[in-house]
Order: C-alpha cells, then sequence, then structure tokens
C-alpha cells in the first residue's frame, strides 16, 4: 500500500463524502513488504460530528466506511475513546465495541480494529 496517496485519498473522500465529519487520522507504517509498500496501521485521533448534525447515523455510516476500507486494504484501525470531546465514554466505547473493536493488547490505543476480523 501506498500510505501516503491512500492517506490524501481518504482525507479528500472525507471532505466530498461526509462533509459533516471532522476526523484527524495518523498512518503508521508497520513494516515494509518485499515489494517496499507500507503495510499501515491506522490511528483515529479524533472524530467529530458537527453538533447539529448528530445522532443521525453519520458517525456510524461513517465508521463502517472506514472499516471496510480496513478490510480491503488489509489495516488495522486503532483509536482510543476520550471523553476530551464532550462525549460520553460509556457510549462510546459501547459504540466502538459495537463496530467490531476490540480492547487492544499491543500498543498505546485502547481499541484495535483487526482487518478481516471474524468475531463481529
Ligand atoms: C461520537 C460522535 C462522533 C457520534 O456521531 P453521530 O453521528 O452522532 O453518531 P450516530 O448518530 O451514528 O450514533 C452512534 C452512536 O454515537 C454514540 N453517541 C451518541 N451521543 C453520544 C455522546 N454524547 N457521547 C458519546 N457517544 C455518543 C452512541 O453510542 C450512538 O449509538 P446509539 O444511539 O445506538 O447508542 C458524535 O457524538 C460527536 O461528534 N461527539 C463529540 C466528539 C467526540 O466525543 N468524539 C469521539 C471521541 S474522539
Amino acid at each position: 500500500m501506498n500510505m501516503p496517496r491512500m492517506q490524501k485519498a481518504f482525507d479528500d473522500f472525507i471532505k466530498v463524502f461526509f462533509p459533516d465529519v471532522m476526523c484527524w487520522t495518523t498512518w503508521h507504517p508497520v513494516g515494509t513488504d518485499l515489494a517496499s509498500t507500507y503495510k499501515v496501521s491506522v490511528s483515529v485521533d479524533k472524530i467529530e460530528v458537527k453538533k447539529r448534525r448528530r445522532n443521525r447515523g453519520i458517525g456510524t455510516r461513517f465508521l463502517k466506511m472506514l472499516l471496510i476500507l480496513a478490510d480491503q486494504c488489509g489495516f488495522d484501525v486503532v483509536l482510543s475513546p476520550s471523553g476530551q470531546f464532550g462525549g460520553d465514554v460509556v457510549k462510546l466505547r459501547r459504540w466502538y465495541w459495537r463496530l467490531g473493536f476490540r480492547e487492544n493488547t499491543c500498543s498505546w490505543a485502547e481499541f484495535r480494529y483487526k482487518a478481516n476480523r471474524r468475531n463481529k
């Protein structure tokens, strides 16, 4: 996977198809394969839906889209539910769990969605 191009495409995609969503991501290379392309883990640092547009399923549709991309392209997605931006952490944890994220043991982030996991 060409990581810089993938990240740029993702950011452009959000602007066009999810204008109510602000999402900050960091794309971490986790090694290179023999063809010198990156393997990637995507960290969602913050996701926010415009206040007047919340509770209409936009956040859910957005994350589902990201997880479809993750499955198709083979990257993991990591994030940590945070109350820092006004959200209720218990609700956030439940929401991420429902979407297929699970507790993460192998890095700083609290939750991980493994590409192509079967335990959703
Ligand atoms: C969390 C957030 C992105 C959800 O976006 P949304 O478009 O409103 O989401 P949806 O309409 O798809 O609702 C999905 C889930 O959001 C969660 N949610 C709704 N309001 C919430 C709140 N105040 N705090 C935490 N989670 C909330 C609920 O679990 C809801 O699922 P449910 O109604 O089935 O329980 C949005 O509420 C937001 O921007 N919050 C402020 C920023 C934030 O806290 N971001 C996450 C931490 S990085």
